[in-house]
């Protein structure tokens, strides 16, 4: 019966040595140290032992079966362990990979540039107005002393939305910030019609005009209007304020310099120019042989739109200016063609 134990247990124990599975574990398990396995049927039979061989087939047999069940722990430690390297080993990941970067977005340049504007008008102490983009004929043309088949009106082909025929009610794309002027003096002088405030504004916003696309001109784009009323406010205000604008936004060292010029809204009027960041006032392509680069349009706010603002153009006086980012963009960056500011040409927006 002690070589049959000893068979027993190298039966069990080379039986384990192929097991691979949980499953077949189990099955070696019931098959090995189950009820009716070999070693088990040992114990069963041991009435049938002499008084001298039971204690020592019992004892053998005891150690049989401890040895079993000892191999049968090894082995599940051992699949275990296996299965969890195979887990790692799919799992792995080389963490000397260089990263994916991911592309972060970037201000549009003609963001940049309006919230400079907004920057350098805030520390004048200028605020920032928001008006409509669809306006009335009224307050885009008429208000702002450009009334119907006024010659100035044909600079500005408009977007129509819904004509009417007394042309006042006639609903448009605003083709200038100009009408938010109105807006705003209206406003502010609601709040105390005898004793208006004083207001410095800055209006920032999107302008359309029917237009043939090209490198200059787009149908679509951006301006900044500026309005300051109050009593005594003089031309030398209008200049000191925008010739320091030109030095902030283009450098301490830029010349600058005022030409006369008309527009319907301002009396006198006047368009700025920089020095030509190009050639220094020599002369080139760029400035068209002038050595100067239009910026802005100005003046004093004619009497006529101030009334129509509510403020009394007698005691009143105030300034005005306009000016498109997407051309102050375009001198500062050296950009050749207006179009790339709506093509979303990822090339041309990373630069920025
Ligand atoms: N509205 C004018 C335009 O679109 C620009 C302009 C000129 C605005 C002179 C002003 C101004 O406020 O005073 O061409």
């Amino acid at each position: 019966m002690l070589e049959e134990l000893e068979r027993i247990l190298e039966n069990g124990l080379q039986a384990l040595e192929n097991i691979h599975d949980e499953a077949a574990l189990q099955e070696w398990r019931v098959r090995h140290l189950g009820r009716s396995s070999p070693v088990m049927q040992v114990f069963a039979g041991m009435g049938s032992y002499s008084k001298e061989e039971r204690p020592l087939v019992g004892r053998r047999a005891n150690e049989v079966k401890t040895a079993l069940e000892t191999a049968l722990a090894q082995k599940e430690a051992l699949l275990k362990q296996q299965a969890l390297e195979r887990k790692l080993q799919e799992e792995r990941l080389d963490v000397s990979l260089p990263g994916r970067p991911r592309p972060l977005g970037r201000l549009h340049p003609t963001t940049r540039v309006l919230r400079e504007i907004y920057r350098i008008f805030a520390e004048m102490g200028f605020q920032v107005y928001r008006s409509r983009e669809v306006e009335l004929d009224e307050y885009n043309f008429q208000l702002l002393n450009l009334p119907p088949h006024h010659p100035a009106r044909e600079m500005q082909d408009t977007f129509y939305i819904a004509e009417d025929g007394e042309q006042t009610n006639t609903v448009l794309l605003r083709t200038h910030t100009s009408p938010g002027q109105i807006h705003a003096m209206r406003e502010f002088s609601s709040q105390s019609p005898d004793n208006p405030p004083p207001i410095r504004l800055i209006l920032p916003g999107m302008c359309y005009r029917y237009e043939q696309i090209s490198a200059r001109s787009e149908t679509q784009f951006t301006q900044v209007e500026g309005l300051a009323v109050g009593e005594r406010i003089t031309f030398s205000d209008l200049k000191g304020t925008l010739t320091d604008f030109a030095r902030r936004i283009f450098g301490q060292q830029v010349r600058s310099r005022f030409r006369a010029s008309h527009f319907p809204f301002t009396e006198p009027s006047a368009e700025m120019d920089i020095e030509c960041f190009l050639c220094h006032g020599a002369g080139c392509p760029v400035c068209k042989y002038t050595g100067w680069l239009e910026i802005l349009g100005c003046g004093m706010v004619h009497p006529v739109v101030l009334r129509n603002g509510g403020y009394d153009p007698e005691r009143y006086s105030g300034f005005a200016f306009g000016m498109g980012p997407e051309r102050i963009a375009m001198l500062r960056y050296g950009i050749e063609d207006i179009r790339y500011f709506w093509a979303n040409d990822a090339r041309f927006l990373e630069q920025f």
